[in-house]
């Protein structure tokens, strides 16, 4: 039989026979042929092939077409057994023009099979000659680069199965195809034999009624539709549910702002349901779960779905089940263990909590596992049955416990093992160092104890990055680690590893990118044997905060280090000049801050240009301070002896700046006008220094802002500042200055204020009543002022009317009025302040009794309402009786306790002298660090306008709350809650 094939192969060379034109029709491409082909054809090949523009040396199919060869081995056709082209295959060939309506294409009349997939027909429209090809049952016609409107001609294809024309690969600048008109209904209203309708990346623009009915009444039989990214918007209608065939459903990046519908749950074929990035909201049906073909699951992105996971019962198809970053919550059922066809398990970024089942260990042909960023908690189970893993992600949640050695038996395919932001115990997981797969072990923000032993370093080890940060390891590092000679990134911060460390050890590992030994006990031995040998070649991190370093290591000859920490040592003396010369300039990074560094080398020429962030914060530099380095975005000079004036030009340097400190220094003179040119700024802290003359209104007028602190300087003058509409500014902070004038109320603008401090002034004004509206205002100091007038504002614009309402100030931690004229009663609604900690109203000529309702204030630790005047008893049975006498001295007509004087008829019976020298201070210290006073923060900003990359990467090692002013993330929650942990603490 063999032989008989072979022979008559033999005597028909030229041809094969013709096969599987079905095969070929469904799926587009051109197997195998008949040997005949018609002489008119074959010409209207040669001039298609003609009149197209294409690269001989990239096109494979077309340059085959050629008189001397036979034409039925020409590629990409195939003809049928009278020597007509019936297919016609020509995708990714890179055409790049040449096609018209007057194509010699349109007449080969007996195609059924077109496949023109990726080429660049250049963003010509689709030419309306495809109507003549009335025998089409296949059209590919996706990312060919067609563009603007589908012709009508292309409905006139009555016999088409499959259509595909999406455009997925955009080119910028080259337009959508689009189905305005016709719309998409005039598209498939003869399309009657339609299965398959691929029309991704097409702009169709129609409501949910609208695409939907088009579709139902005119394609019953469709089984795959394909409709990602083309502006439909929702809700999906019911009348899709005509559609019983359906099999595939994929209709993501699109926005329906609506709920899923419960019947898709009715298609009894469904095999992939994808609507990922829909903004989807309300619970998702659990019937859809319950469909027994459903193969993939998708609905990743929809921030505002909610659902569960149901009881799955056996046997299901379910292989792919992805619901990241949406609002599913709840368990994971024990029966998920049932889905024994899952390969890849996706549930990132959602509300689910309890344990992980145990019974996900029946999941055998899991490849790809993520369930970071939920609530889960207990221990981590076991995955040793599923060999096939390759990436198993459990980072941030709350999982707890020892992780034994027996759970990696076998997982020679692990390539990432990511348990980074739990509670893990115990001793560290060395199991893990023998699996051949396994290129990231990222271990970091955990409680793993106790040492890091040596281990076996096996030859084929690929481990490539080891983060074990933030633990409580101990002992010795192990020198196992200098064999691991695939590793990039080690990181080993923040632990108790001890002992001293030869820097140059780290020269055996040739790969290593990213170094990081701060925070341990470790004492860092970094001078350099060979000195013409980079100490670390291929270094571009290094970080060695707080390892007892005594002299800069030499790191001049690094050739490509961007990224250097070596703050909160004993440096002491010069920085030298070789260090803006890392790498000729490649260095972006430099942290020297709390160091003993005394002054710059001399010449100080200027800056590495890449320079952008630079921390030298807590040294002992003294004298002009240096002009920034011209592209920086972040700039710490504060807690050093600097001098100088600010240099006139400063503003040229800053205009990409976010953060800029120079607080705590000797720093003379006034701001200069150039400032103006930082429109970026969002921290400027010029605090604790001589500065004086006006403060520039630019800074407020630029309106970037988020922390201005002048505080502690000699700025005069009023301030007449216009706050922009769209005010950005949380905290302003002007105490002790010689400010005088009124707050202007346009002040009212900025309604993301937490701190405004404008105490020990010279400023004359009402109580700044306007304020009441910023609601998320939690600290108002004006002691020391001439303010006056009564607290509070009135209930209606009548004069006359009694000062109430203070209960706006609803988030207010901190009201110090102290030392002002304010006059009239303390105003009783203040007892709505019920988030108030600390209230100082001392030393004003406030009258009356102390109402009854401050008691409610139960999170209050300080009270002064001294020397003012006061009357009546201090109400009694709660919490003010909890505070010290000093709290009420110098109200003559106070009496009770803590006061000496005993009430008789609510007046005092003995008067206590007046004391002096009692005043009580707001505790800043206490109060600074959440109020976003950054100075002084060892925290890092990169080019962030510039770099999308590394804001992403560095994103992770910023401090919640500066990231929060200089990124605008929204941490409120997460803000919030660490708030309320520092106040409970502070409250203890
Ligand atoms: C579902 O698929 C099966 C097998 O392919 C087919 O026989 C059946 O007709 C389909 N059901 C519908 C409603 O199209
Ligand atoms: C879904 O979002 C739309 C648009 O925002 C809204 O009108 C609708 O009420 C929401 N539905 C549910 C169930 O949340």
């Amino acid at each position: 039989m063999r032989i008989i094939v072979f022979l008559w192969l033999f005597f028909l060379p030229l041809c094969s026979v013709l096969f599987g034109i079905n095969i070929a029709l469904v799926s587009g491409e051109c197997l195998g042929g008949s040997r005949l082909c018609l002489e008119d054809e074959r010409s209207l090949l040669l001039q298609l092939k003609n009149s197209l523009k294409f690269k001989p040396n990239v096109a494979v199919k077309l340059v085959t077409w050629n008189e001397s060869v036979g034409c039925c081995s020409w590629g990409g056709v195939n003809w049928d057994a009278n020597g007509h082209v019936v297919c016609l295959d020509l995708s990714s060939e890179l055409i790049s023009g040449g096609f018209n309506n007057f194509s010699s294409l349109f007449s080969l009349r007996y195609l059924q099979s077109l496949n023109l997939a990726n080429n660049s027909f250049n963003s010509s429209q689709i030419p309306s000659g495809f109507g003549k090809l009335g025998n089409l049952v296949y059209l590919n016609l996706s990312d060919a680069g067609f563009s603007g409107q589908i012709p009508i001609e292309i409905s006139h294809l009555t016999r088409l199965a499959t259509i595909d024309l999406s455009s997925i690969y955009y080119l910028t600048g080259i337009p959508k195809l689009k189905l305005e008109n016709p719309n998409l209904r005039m598209l498939v209203q003869n399309l009657k034999e339609l299965r398959e309708l691929h029309l991704n990346g097409v702009n169709i623009l129609a409501q949910g009624k609208e695409w939907c009915q088009a579709l139902s009444s005119s394609v019953p039989n469709l089984q795959v539709l394909s409709l990602s990214s083309c502006h439909l918007s929702g809700p999906i209608h019911s009348s899709l549910e005509k559609l019983q065939s359906i099999s595939t459903i994929c209709l993501n990046d699109n926005n329906f702002a609506s709920p899923v519908p419960e019947f898709l749950g009715n298609f009894s074929n469904l095999t992939q349901l994808k609507l990922s990035s829909c903004g989807l909201n309300g619970t998702f049906p659990e019937k859809i779960f319950q469909v027994p073909t459903l193969q993939i699951l998708d609905l990743s992105n929809n921030r505002l779905l909610e659902g569960s996971l149901p009881e799955f019962p056996q046997n299901r198809s379910l292989d792919s089940l992805v619901l990241s970053d949406t609002k599913f919550s709840g368990k994971v059922p024990d029966s998920i263990g049932n889905l024994k066809r899952l390969t890849r398990i996706e549930l990132a970024g959602c509300n689910f909590s309890g344990p992980i089942p145990n019974s996900m260990a029946n999941l055998t042909q899991l490849v790809y596992m993520d369930l970071s960023g939920n609530a889960f908690f207990g221990p981590v189970p076991s995955f040793s049955l599923s060999k096939n893993l390759t990436r198993i992600d459990l980072s941030h949640n709350h999982l707890a416990g020892q992780i034994l050695s027996s759970h990696w038996d076998g997982l020679e395919n692990l390539v990432t093992l990511d348990l980074r932001n739990n509670s893990l115990n115990g001793s560290l997981p060395m199991h893990l160092f023998s699996l051949s797969s396994l290129q990231k072990i990222q271990l970091s923000n955990n409680q793993f104890s106790g040492p890091f032993s040596e281990f076996e370093v096996k030859s084929f080890s690929v481990l490539d990055t080891l983060d074990l940060s933030s633990n409580n390891l101990e002992g010795p590092i192990p020198v196992s680690l200098f064999d691991l000679q695939h590793l990039n990134i080690l990181d080993l911060s923040f632990n108790k590893f001890n002992g001293t460390v030869e820097l140059s050890s780290y020269q055996k590992l040739r790969n290593l990118f990213t170094l990081s030994l701060s925070y341990n006990n470790l004492s860092i031995n970094a001078s350099v044997r060979n000195p013409t040998l980079p100490l670390l070649s291929n270094l571009t991190t290094l970080k060695l905060a707080s390892c007892k370093l005594r002299t800069l290591p030499d790191l001049s000859t690094q050739s490509g280090l961007t990224y250097l920490d070596l703050s909160d040592n004993q440096i002491h003396g010069t920085i030298p000049n070789w260090i803006w010369k890392i790498g000729n300039g490649s260095l972006m990074h430099l942290n020297l801050s709390h160091n003993l560094l005394e002054d710059l080398q001399e010449p100080f020429s200027n800056f590495t240009p890449d320079l952008s962030s630079l921390d030298l914060h807590s040294n002992q530099l003294h004298g002009q301070i240096p002009t920034p380095p011209q592209f920086s975005s972040y700039v710490d000079y504060s807690n050093n002896s600097f001098n100088s004036s600010i240099p006139d030009d400063i503003g040229i340097y800053m205009s990409f700046a976010l953060f800029f400190s120079l607080s705590k220094n000797n720093i003379t003179g006034s701001i200069p006008r150039s400032i103006c040119n930082a429109t970026y700024l969002r921290v400027l802290d010029f605090s604790d220094n001589t500065l004086s003359g006006k403060i520039p209104s630019c800074l407020i007028e630029n309106g970037n802002l988020a922390v201005l602190n002048l505080r502690r300087n000699k700025f005069s003058g009023a301030i007449l500042w216009e706050f922009p509409g769209e005010c950005l500014l949380q905290t302003l902070d002007l105490n002790r200055n010689l400010l005088r004038g009124k707050i202007p109320e346009s002040l009212g603008n900025c309604k993301a204020l937490e701190v405004l401090n404008l105490g020990n002034n010279r400023m004359n004004d009402n109580f700044p009543c306007w304020l009441k509206n910023i609601s998320s205002l939690r600290v108002l100091v004006l002691r020391a002022n001439k303010f006056h007038g009564p607290i509070g504002c009135p209930k209606s614009n009548f004069e006359g009317d009694i000062p109430e309402v203070m209960g706006n100030f609803t988030s207010l931690n901190v009201l110090n009025l102290s030392h002002n004229g304010f006059t009239g009663q303390i105003p009783s609604s203040i007892g709505n302040l019920r988030q108030l900690e600390s209230l100082d109203l001392s030393r004003n000529w406030l009258s009356g009794e102390i109402p009854t309702q401050l008691a409610n204030l139960n999170f209050l630790s300080v009270l002064n309402l001294s020397f003012n005047q006061l009357v009546g008893s201090i109400p009694t049975g709660n919490q003010l009786q909890t505070f010290s006498e000093n709290s009420f001295l110098g109200n003559r007509g106070l009496c009770g306790f803590p006061l000496n004087a005993s009430c008789k008829d609510g007046t005092p019976q003995t008067f206590d002298d007046r004391h002096s020298g009692s005043r009580m201070e707001i505790k800043w210290k206490y109060i600074a660090p959440e109020i976003g006073f950054v100075t002084g923060l060892g925290v890092v900003i990169w080019p962030l306008v510039l770099c999308r990359r590394w804001r992403k990467y560095y994103y992770k090692h910023v401090d919640g709350i500066l990231s929060r002013i200089l990124l605008g993330q929204d941490q409120g929650r997460a803000n919030g809650g660490r708030r309320a942990h520092r106040i409970r603490r502070r409250r203890m």
